[in-house]
């Protein structure tokens, strides 16, 4: 796992007077907020004798321990221990920094001193007045985090996987191929089908009705975020939605998956908001249930070594990134 990245740890919404605890990158961590606003991470292990303290107490702006009472503020210093003046260097907490953004709090679990806070990935998209950003999902997946990093660069699975939702007639694979672009350590999918009978969420989308263009184009970038646009118009109409796929690790077998989905039409359409957000849950269900059913299979056969055909180029580019990174994260 490559620990020194910003990760997503919650959405915003999530933390508040109550802690929330939440493992990440195989370290369990204690979120609260404390009385004025601000976010709070530390290690959910308490230093006394190692009770979760996501199970405690927020006090204004401390976290107090469920089992013996000891107190810890937002950077992890134990700042009360009952019935005892002195405090030990040895009862402070790890503490994580975060940064809150868009509705969206990031973590880095790596060293803090590399901790840079403009290193966010940003979506600015999410916050233009031409866009309705109000489509956020989340999902605890019971598979290794490559495997939806896979699916996410893997465009070749639409056509199977989706073909009741988003999909499109597979022989259209042939005669469009995909077109990936690496650009330092981003690797970009590009697919654009002229003309393509739209599958039935689309076709409601735009109202369209006969085929369509359209352009897909997948950036992703290390180590675990997938930002898509997703375009499909005719002479009549074009709709486009940014959909930002982002994960982060939460044990080996296990990812934690955040999309955060944005359109500039019928921005003020709450039927179709949720229509939308019903329709796209369809959609990512029917991705974790392929990548969950992988790692089932997986699982079965250690021995198992994967061909690659054609389509992977880009799953395969980003593999060879991941694989630089991390070589360089040991050294
Ligand atoms: S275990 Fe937390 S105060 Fe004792
Ligand atoms: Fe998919």
């Amino acid at each position: 796992v490559l620990n020194d990245f910003w990760y997503v740890a919650a959405r915003s919404a999530e933390i508040g007077a109550v802690p929330l605890a939440r493992t990440l990158l195989n370290v369990p961590v204690a979120f609260f907020r404390t009385a004025t606003g601000e976010v709070a991470a530390v290690r959910d292990l308490c230093s006394h004798r190692g009770a979760p303290l996501s199970r405690g107490k927020v006090l204004a702006d401390r976290i107090q321990c469920p089992y013996h009472g000891l107190q810890f503020d937002a950077s992890g210093r134990c700042v009360h221990i009952p019935n005892q003046r002195t405090i030990p260097a040895s009862a402070h907490l790890r503490a994580f920094p975060l940064v809150e953004q868009l509705g969206i709090v990031w973590i880095w679990m790596g060293d803090p001193e590399a901790a840079d806070a403009a290193a966010v990935p940003l979506t600015p998209w999410r916050e233009g007045a031409e866009w309705n950003a109000e489509t956020t999902y989340y999902y605890h997946v019971r598979a290794s985090h490559l495997l939806m990093t896979d699916n996410l660069l893997d465009l070749a699975h639409v056509a199977y996987v989706h073909a009741g939702t988003i999909g499109f007639d597979p022989s259209r694979l042939e005669r469009d191929p995909l077109v990936t672009e690496v650009e330092g350590r981003r690797v970009r999918n590009t697919r654009i089908l002229p003309d393509v009978e739209p599958g039935p969420v689309v076709r409601d989308w735009g109202a369209f009705t006969g085929t369509v263009k359209r352009t897909s184009i997948s950036e992703w970038v290390p180590p675990c975020f997938t930002f898509i646009r997703f375009v499909n118009e005719d002479a009549a109409a074009k709709v486009e939605m940014r959909i930002d796929h982002l994960i982060t690790p939460e044990t080996d077998r296990t990812h934690h998956y955040w999309v955060l989905v944005s359109r500039n039409f019928r921005i003020a359409d709450p039927d179709l908001t949720r229509r939308m957000y019903e329709d796209n849950d369809r959609v990512h269900h029917e991705d974790v249930a392929i990548v969950e059913a992988t790692q089932r299979s997986l699982d079965g056969c250690p021995d198992f070594r994967e061909m690659s055909i054609a389509q992977d180029r880009g799953l395969n580019a980003a593999h060879r990134i991941l694989a630089q990174l991390a070589t360089s994260s040991a050294g």
